[in-house]
């Protein structure tokens, strides 16, 4: 897997990102944390759940959930990008958050630890999205939640940023249609797992509302 193209896009992730972490909350992407919200309220978090956000950048997820946690669970954030996991533990305001320098492709977490796992607008910059979900699917309780947020190629102009985008941004791999995820799904086995679990596909339309849709009966949360 540590090939030369991993090397290159982590490399360039870790390149934009930790320049963008200066000034992440004031920015453009403040509209993230509608979406976001959105989703972590959809969520019954108790005092004992472990929630996981991967590419949390500055922590406002995390530390949305871990107000809610307020008990023995954790909620825990995973960067790739140095800069943002120190502005996120300084921005930090509850003791049951932890943050950490990782790389989504290799989640350093026991099997079935997180009963949720958000992952907002991160997931286009992984050279191996497969592996990626392997990984989602091995730390996540088989009766646990994973949430992926991303643009989703089924719109034109969805597509037409992805193409701009893969010619102009090392850090950007791919956008994907509904279709591409559900494979990407199977091939990680977590369809299986999402069908045992009867997670619904829920397709979240940016500051709208969240629809839900019955494109298969598996949980994922596409935005277009
Ligand atoms: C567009 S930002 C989104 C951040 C956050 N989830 C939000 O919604 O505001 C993408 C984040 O993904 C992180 N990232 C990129 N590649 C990663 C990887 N391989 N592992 C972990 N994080 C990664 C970046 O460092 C960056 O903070």
């Amino acid at each position: 897997m540590f090939n030369d193209l991993y090397n290159i896009n982590i490399e360039a992730n870790i390149s934009k990102w930790d320049k963008r972490s200066r000034n992440y909350e004031k920015g453009v992407f403040d509209y993230f944390r509608i979406i976001q919200k959105q989703v972590l309220d959809l969520i019954d978090f108790k005092s004992d759940t472990n929630f996981l956000d991967i590419g949390c950048a500055t922590g406002w997820a995390v530390e949305y959930a871990a107000a809610k946690i307020k008990g023995k669970g954790k909620s825990i954030g995973i960067d790739i990008s140095k800069q943002m996991i120190k502005k996120a533990i300084t921005l930090s305001r509850f003791n049951n958050t932890y943050y950490k320098i990782a790389d989504a492709h290799k989640l350093d977490f026991k099997d079935n630890y997180f009963d949720y796992i958000l992952c907002t607008n991160s997931f286009h910059h992984y050279i191996y999205p497969d592996r990626v979900l392997k990984e989602i699917h091995r730390i996540l309780k088989s009766n646990g939640k994973f949430y992926l947020l991303d643009p989703c190629t089924d719109s034109l102009f969805v597509r037409k940023i992805n193409s701009w985008l893969q010619q102009k941004e090392k850090a950007h791999v791919a956008f994907y249609s509904t279709k591409e995820i559900s494979i990407l799904f199977s091939k990680s086995n977590l369809l299986h797992q999402v069908k045992k679990t009867k997670f619904k596909i829920l397709k979240l339309y940016i500051g709208k509302k969240i629809n839900p849709r019955g494109v298969y009966d598996g949980e994922c949360e596409i935005i277009r």
